[in-house]
């Protein structure tokens, strides 16, 4: 059994999806979901769900072993639906290409630091571009930087709010996020 554990600050609809996505497999399952935020919707879908949960704070996210420490027991992949904070690189290095983000935008445009939400989908209206979409990529120690794994784009119309993007981009995460995981869990196998 490969295991997943979850790192998520807001409303939690990937992880919700992730969660249920396999919920009945025999191979992949997901153990723990984590927080950065004690208020955070998703804490209450995992317990909803029947998956553990708990959060944790800046000061014992960085300059404690407590969140490693239940990373190393019970992850074998990490898995940002999310996640706004840089992860410590203590925990890149000991999860080599074990890390997996989605960006709701066609990285390398629109990622780094201080586009996430409805940022990003504001400026590509805003430069009127003719698609975004979502990047799932592993996670290195810079924002929006790690190798590739996936993309898929959809077209932004004139008449398309940052909004109507948003919608769009979410069809896309809850399409492809969970499969995308799977994929490279399997072909990693053992
Ligand atoms: C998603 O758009 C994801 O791409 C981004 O943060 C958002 C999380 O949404 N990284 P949710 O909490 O899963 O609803």
């Amino acid at each position: 059994m490969k295991r997943i554990v979850i790192l998520a600050s807001g409303t939690g609809t990937n992880a919700e999806n992730i969660i249920k996505y396999f919920e009945n497999s025999s191979i992949i399952s997901v153990t723990y979901v984590l927080s950065n935020k004690k208020e955070a919707k998703v804490l209450k879908k995992a317990t909803r769900l029947g998956v553990a949960n708990g959060y944790f704070d800046k000061n014992s996210f960085r300059n404690t072993n407590n969140v490693f420490t239940i990373l190393k027991e019970r992850a074998d992949y990490i898995i940002l639906a999310g996640f706004l904070w840089k992860i410590p690189l203590k925990i890149i290095e000991a999860f080599p290409n074990k890390i997996i983000n989605i960006h709701p935008a066609l990285l390398p445009k629109y990622g780094g630091k201080g586009m996430y939400g409805m940022h990003i989908h504001d400026a590509v209206v805003k430069n009127r571009e003719k698609k975004s979409g979502i990047t799932i990529h592993y996670v290195n120690e810079n924002y929006d930087e790690g190798a590739i794994i996936f993309q898929k784009s959809v077209e932004v119309l004139v008449c398309d709010t940052a909004q109507n993007v948003a919608n769009k981009i979410h069809v896309l995460e809850q399409e492809n996020f969970p499969k995308v995981i799977e994929k490279v869990i399997l072909k990693n196998g053992e």
